[in-house]
C-alpha cells in the first residue's frame, strides 16, 4: 500500500507531466500557423512556399545514416557529419509539413529518417567538435521526434528506438560536455557549445518525458558555472541613452559576430522549449536574453554599442569584433515574436536584425536548413521562423 508521501509524490509527478507536442511548437501554435497558411496571408504564405519548395521537405527525401559520425578532422577519419545535419533538417521540415497539411507522406518520410538513424548510429566522434554535433543535431532530431510523437504511423517500438538513440548517443554526450567540458576549464569553450548541449537536453527531456533531464538542464542554464549559463554569459549591461533600455554584452561579442548571433538563435531555442513547458526563461534575470539580443542586433545592423574588455581563454578581447558583422542567420523571428509581439516589450533592435536577415535572404523571409548555404552554419538553426513564430 503506498504511503502518504509516495502518493503525494505520484500526484506531484502527474501534475508535472509534459505538454506534447511541447518543444519548439505546441498544438496552439499549429492552429495559428495553419490558419495563416490557409488564409494565404503574408509574410506567412511566402515562408510556407519556401518550406514546401525546400529539397529537405519532400516526401521522396532519403536519409543517409552513418554508424559513426565524425565532426572535426581527427587526422584519420574524414568528416561525414553533413549527412547528419542534412537529415536532421529534413526530419524537422518534413514533420512540420505534416503538422500543417496532415499529409501522411511527409510524416512517413520524417519517421523513416529517424528510424534509419536510430537503427544505425552508435557514436559521434571526430575532434572536440563532436560536442557541437551532439548539441546541435540532438536538439534538432528531438524536435522532429516531438512533432511526430503522436503520429499513428510511427510504431511504439520505433519511437522507443529513437528515444534510445537520443538518450544513449546524444544526451550522454550533452551531459558529459556540461560536466567535463572535454577536460578543459569552464572558461575554455565559448557559450554556443554549452547552449546547444543545453537545448538538446531540454528537447530530449521533453520527448522522452524525462523531468530530471529537463530540470537539470534548466538549472544548469540558470545557475551553471560555464560560459553558456546565463550568469556567466552576461559580460556587461549598459543603459541605452534616450530609450533607457538595457543592452547586454554577451560572452562572444569580442570573438566574432557569427558566433555572437548563433548564441541568440540557440538561446531562443532553449527558452522557447522551456516556455512551452511553463518555465519562462525568456524573463529570467530581467529579460537577459532580450537585452543581449538588443545589443547584438543593434551592432549587426550597423550601429555602435559600448564594449567592456573580455578576458577570453585565448587572450584579452579589447574591442567588439567586427568579424562577420551583419552576418545572415535565422533565429531572430522567434525572439521578436516572443518579446515584441507576445509580451509587448520594446524589441526594436531584435526586430531590426530580424528584418536585416530577411531582407538579405533571397525569399525576403526567414528560411531554414538549405536556404543559407551548404555548410554546417546554414543548418545550426531550424529556421522558418516567419511562418512558425510570427504572430502578426
Ligand atoms: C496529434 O496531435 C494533434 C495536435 O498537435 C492533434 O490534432 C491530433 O489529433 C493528434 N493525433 C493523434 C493521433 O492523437
Ligand atoms: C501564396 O503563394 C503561392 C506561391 O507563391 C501563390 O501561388 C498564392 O497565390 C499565394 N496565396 C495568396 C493568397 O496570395
Ligand atoms: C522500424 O525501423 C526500422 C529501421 O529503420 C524499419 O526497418 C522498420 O520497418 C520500422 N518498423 C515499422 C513498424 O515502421
Ligand atoms: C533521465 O535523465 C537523467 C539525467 O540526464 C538520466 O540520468 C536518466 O538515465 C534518464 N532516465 C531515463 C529513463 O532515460
Ligand atoms: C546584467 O543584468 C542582469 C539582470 O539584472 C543580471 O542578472 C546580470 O548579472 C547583469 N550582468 C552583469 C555583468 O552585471
Ligand atoms: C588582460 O586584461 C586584464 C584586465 O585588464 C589584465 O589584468 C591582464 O594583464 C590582461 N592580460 C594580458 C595578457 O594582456
Ligand atoms: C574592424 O576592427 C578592426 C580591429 O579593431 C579595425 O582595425 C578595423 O578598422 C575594423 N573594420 C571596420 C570595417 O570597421
Ligand atoms: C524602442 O527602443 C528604441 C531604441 O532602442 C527607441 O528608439 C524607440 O523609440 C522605442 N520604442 C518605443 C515605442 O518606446
Ligand atoms: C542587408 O540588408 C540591408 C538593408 O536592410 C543592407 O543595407 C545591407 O547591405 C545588406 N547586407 C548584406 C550583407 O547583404
Amino acid at each position: 500500500m503506498p504511503s502518504l508521501v509516495s502518493t503525494l509524490f505520484l500526484a506531484a509527478t502527474a501534475a508535472a507531466a509534459f505538454v506534447h507536442p511541447g518543444a519548439l511548437h505546441t498544438t496552439k501554435d499549429f492552429q495559428r500557423i495553419t490558419k495563416h497558411v490557409t488564409d494565404g496571408s503574408e509574410p506567412w504564405n511566402t515562408t510556407w512556399t519556401l518550406l514546401t519548395s525546400s529539397s529537405y521537405a519532400q516526401s521522396s527525401y532519403k536519409p543517409n545514416p552513418q554508424a559513426v559520425v565524425y565532426r572535426g578532422y581527427n587526422g584519420v577519419n574524414s568528416e561525414n557529419y553533413q549527412y547528419l545535419y542534412r537529415d536532421a533538417a529534413a526530419a524537422y521540415q518534413l514533420a512540420v509539413r505534416w503538422k500543417i497539411t496532415n499529409d501522411k507522406s511527409y510524416a512517413d518520410a520524417s519517421v523513416n529518417i529517424l528510424d534509419s538513424w536510430a537503427a544505425t548510429i552508435t557514436e559521434i566522434s571526430g575532434t572536440s567538435d563532436k560536442f557541437l554535433a551532439s548539441g546541435l543535431y540532438g536538439y534538432q532530431f528531438a524536435n522532429a521526434a516531438e512533432l511526430l510523437r503522436n503520429y499513428s504511423g510511427w510504431s511504439k517500438t520505433n519511437q522507443t528506438a529513437t528515444a534510445n538513440m537520443l538518450n544513449d548517443v546524444f544526451a550522454t554526450m550533452n551531459n558529459l560536455f556540461l560536466e567535463d567540458h572535454n577536460g578543459q576549464n569552464y572558461y575554455h569553450y565559448y557559450a554556443n557549445w554549452d547552449l546547444c548541449n543545453i537545448a538538446s537536453l531540454i528537447a530530449i527531456g521533453i520527448f522522452t518525458d524525462n523531468k530530471t533531464m529537463f530540470d537539470n538542464a534548466v538549472t544548469y542554464f540558470k545557475t551553471g558555472p560555464s560560459n553558456g549559463a546565463l550568469p556567466i554569459f552576461s559580460i556587461a549591461n549598459y543603459t541605452e541613452p534616450g530609450s533607457g533600455k538595457i543592452l547586454m554584452q554577451g560572452q562572444e561579442a569580442g570573438r566574432d559576430q557569427g558566433h555572437s548571433t548563433l548564441d541568440f538563435t540557440l538561446l531562443g531555442v532553449v527558452a522557447q522549449q522551456a516556455y512551452n513547458q511553463g518555465v519562462d526563461l525568456f524573463a529570467t534575470y530581467k529579460n537577459e536574453i532580450l537585452n543581449g539580443a538588443e545589443y547584438v542586433g543593434k551592432y549587426n545592423v550597423g550601429y555602435d554599442v559600448p564594449y567592456t574588455l573580455y578576458e577570453s581563454y585565448q587572450g584579452n578581447q579589447t574591442v567588439i569584433s567586427n568579424s562577420s558583422r551583419g552576418t545572415i542567420r535565422p533565429g531572430f523571428e522567434l525572439l521578436s515574436a516572443h518579446y515584441g509581439q507576445l509580451k509587448g516589450l520594446n524589441s526594436s533592435w531584435t526586430d531590426a536584425y530580424r528584418d536585416w536577415v530577411n531582407t538579405n535572404s533571397t525569399s525576403g523571409v526567414e528560411g531554414g536548413g538549405g536556404n543559407y548555404g551548404p555548410n554546417s552554419g546554414g543548418f545550426d538553426g531550424l529556421g522558418f521562423g516567419t511562418l512558425l513564430y510570427r504572430l502578426s
